[in-house]
């Protein structure tokens, strides 16, 4: 729970240029995963949403919550910052949905409220998973899904903290990520994979899938600089899980 008012903090601060800088991408068009923009269509992570009860655990400025409401449906979007969900307001469409100030170590829901909780570097990427994951699980209904894309431990260990940017040179313990130094005092999280599946099946999930984007040769990466620049054709820069709750 310690991170919680720097990472508000962080997000207060950062939201009007993040807005600014990735909007124009990951707003064009809906269902994006991801630093590459991978579209779910060709994942598959999402399926039909339609009549569902769906949680966006840190919703940012709303892009994927917009489309799913759009879509039929019943979508809650939650984050800790203030000026994020101010963004998501400012862009809802037609398809009103409401939005929640919270943090994804402590859901402000009763227990299995939803039908699929999902995020997209949100909740689970910038809150301690053995906090984050439970509360995910305890506020699905049973047989309800928790999916979640996030940086995954490759890119994390492969990062030049120097160079400000990932190489093919291991520059971290892989052992040690746990907590991940951001901008400002903010902190993100990684487990290993091995304690990542501890993490869900704790929370009593099933996982059924461990989707690894893989971008095309020459696919913008929005958000980091790569050397190569083509690093995550050749290696996994982000980790999509896919779970129930049975
Ligand atoms: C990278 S954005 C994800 C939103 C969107 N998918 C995107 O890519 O822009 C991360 C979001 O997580 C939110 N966040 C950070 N810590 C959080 C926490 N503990 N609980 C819920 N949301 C949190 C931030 O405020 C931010 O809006």
């Amino acid at each position: 729970m310690d991170s919680i008012p720097a990472n508000r903090r962080f997000w207060n601060q950062i939201s009007r240029a993040y807005q600014h800088q990735h909007d124009p991408q990951i707003g064009a068009t809906p269902r994006l995963w991801g630093m590459y923009s991978i579209p779910d269509a060709h994942l598959h992570a999402l399926g039909d949403v339609t009549g569902k009860r769906v949680l966006e655990l840190g919703c940012g400025g709303g892009q994927w919550s917009r489309a799913l409401a759009a879509e039929g449906a019943t979508v809650v979007g939650l984050d800790l910052s203030e000026a994020q969900l101010a963004a998501a307001a400012r862009a809802m469409g037609a398809a009103r949905y409401p939005l929640v100030q919270g943090a994804a170590e402590l859901l402000p829901f009763a227990d299995g409220s939803f039908d699929l909780v999902f995020c997209d570097h949100g909740g689970l990427r910038w809150a301690p998973p053995h906090l984050a994951v439970p509360q995910a699980a305890r506020v699905l209904r049973r047989g309800g899904r928790l999916v979640f894309n996030a940086t995954s431990p490759w890119f994390e260990a492969c990062y030049d903290e120097d160079a400000r940017r990932v190489t093919n040179t291991l520059h971290h313990d892989y052992f040690g990520l746990n907590t991940i130094a951001e901008d400002h005092g903010a902190v993100s999280y990684q487990l290993t994979y091995g304690d990542w599946i501890k993490t869900l099946r704790g929370a009593g999930l099933i996982i059924d899938d461990l989707i690894e984007p893989r971008p095309d040769p020459g696919t913008l990466n929005g958000y980091n600089e790569t050397d190569p620049p083509d690093w995550a054709h050749h290696w996994p820069a982000e980790m999509l899980w896919i779970t129930h709750k049975p």
